[in-house]
């Protein structure tokens, strides 16, 4: 096969995390393939801190973000700036991750101007375009347009070919997460950490433009409740700079003594921050993908899934936006040894540390085991 051009895309932290397995796979095989990255910039100071991480230099900055970005800024900036980029480079193939507004503007770009576009962590369906909103439009719109599905698992392989995707595109490789997760933790120590040695802390995650409002008042609500109810244990929150979670986190939950609210941890730090947790609370769908791999606990702030191995394998436990479900199942986790114990010995569902391997060699034309057998 000639050398291909490649373009891969990151806009936002779980991006970059998810996609820097594979820039650094495909740069190991430069006589396959030339590699360049754009970043979009929808993210900033996140985006950077996972770029300064994975040693990336992007080649390409769209620098697009603005305080409290819209959707439609965020993917009429993208279209134009790999509008410019398509024409005056057009390479091979172009890469992007998941279900972010980067990577459904990135798609439409790319069947614009007939380029061939591969999407990692392909799949991933809840059947709902209004929750996740808008990831589960996003992703749907990237799958209509992939040359090549990268699916994480046989499930997401498997809606895929249920929505009549071409077989020849359809390709299981494991997620690229549990590849960055088994890179950062193996060559890192656990930097310091602000709760106390030896007291049990929950980590907290939550950002989500579906539970904007009243659903994060509750879920702060009832942290800060239970905070206040056990005094012996620490909850740990690297509040997303989104201004929608980050005013009510601080109107509800600073001010309480054993709820540490910190700035968002760049990798390293919230892999060891994970390792030491009880459990993690959470609305992202990274650390779902992650908690197995660790053996955590995670309740999820989500009534679906689009992630359901985590689930299934009992680890992640679906809570909601809700008091009385968050409450339930924390007193739970906190009392019932047998049940912890269940949640944290489960397989890890995502993978072996080698999707980015399995990418680069279907992107070379060397992959034909990875394909969906239906
Ligand atoms: C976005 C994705 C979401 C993903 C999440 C990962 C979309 C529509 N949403 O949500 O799917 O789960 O990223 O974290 O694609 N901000 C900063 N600095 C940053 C990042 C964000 O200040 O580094 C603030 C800005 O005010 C920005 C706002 O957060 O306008 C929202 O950012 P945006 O990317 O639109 O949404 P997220 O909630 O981060
Ligand atoms: N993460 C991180 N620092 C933090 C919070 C999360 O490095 O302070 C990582 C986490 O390990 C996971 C990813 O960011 O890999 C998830 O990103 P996020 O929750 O923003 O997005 P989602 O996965 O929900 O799209």
């Amino acid at each position: 096969m000639p050398r291909q051009r490649v373009l891969c895309v990151i806009g936002t932290r779980p991006e970059a995390i998810k996609v820097a397995p594979v820039v650094l796979e495909l740069r190991r095989h430069a006589a396959d393939f030339e590699t360049q990255v754009m970043v979009t910039g929808q993210h900033r100071q996140l985006l950077d801190q996972m770029l300064t991480v994975f040693d990336l230099h992007p080649d390409v900055d769209l620098n697009l973000m603005q305080p409290n970005q819209t959707l439609q800024d965020v993917t009429s900036l993208v279209m134009h700036g790999m509008e410019k980029y398509l024409s005056a480079n057009r390479p091979d193939v172009v890469l992007a991750q998941g279900d972010t507004t980067t990577v459904m503007a990135t798609a439409v770009a790319c069947f614009y101007a007939h380029t061939a576009f591969g999407h990692i962590e392909a799949g991933l369906r809840t059947g709902d375009c209004w929750a996740p909103y808008p990831e589960e439009f996003n992703r749907r719109v990237a799958g209509l347009v992939a040359r090549y599905h990268f699916a994480p698992t046989r499930g997401s392989a498997m809606n895929l070919h249920r929505e009549g995707m071409p077989p020849s595109s359809l390709y299981i490789t494991g997620n690229t997460v549990i590849d960055a997760l088994t890179q950062v933790l193996h060559r890192t120590q656990p930097p310091p950490c602000p709760v106390p040695k030896g007291a049990p802390y929950i980590l907290m995650t939550c950002h989500r433009r579906e539970i904007f409002g009243a659903p994060v008042r509750e879920v702060f609500e009832t942290v800060r409740d239970f905070a206040r109810a056990h005094r012996d244990v620490y909850v740990w929150y690297p509040v997303h700079p989104n201004p929608n979670v980050r005013g009510p986190a601080q109107e509800i939950l600073s001010g309480v003594p054993n709820v540490l609210l910190t700035e968002p941890l760049d990798y390293i730090a919230f892999l060891h921050a994970m390792n030491g947790a009880y459990l993690i609370l959470s609305d992202s769908g990274g650390v779902q993908e992650e908690a197995p791999a660790l053996k955590k606990p995670v309740l999820v702030l989500r009534d679906v899934t689009e992630r359901p191995e985590g689930v299934e394998a009992g680890t992640c436990l679906l809570v909601g936006p809700h008091r009385d479900r968050i409450e339930a199942a924390l007193d739970q986790l906190f009392s019932d040894r047998a049940l912890y114990n269940r949640m944290t010995n489960t397989p890890n569902p995502y993978g072996d540390g080698l999707a980015a391997r399995r990418i680069a060699d279907i992107l070379a034309g060397r992959g034909q085991e990875w394909l969906l057998k239906p």
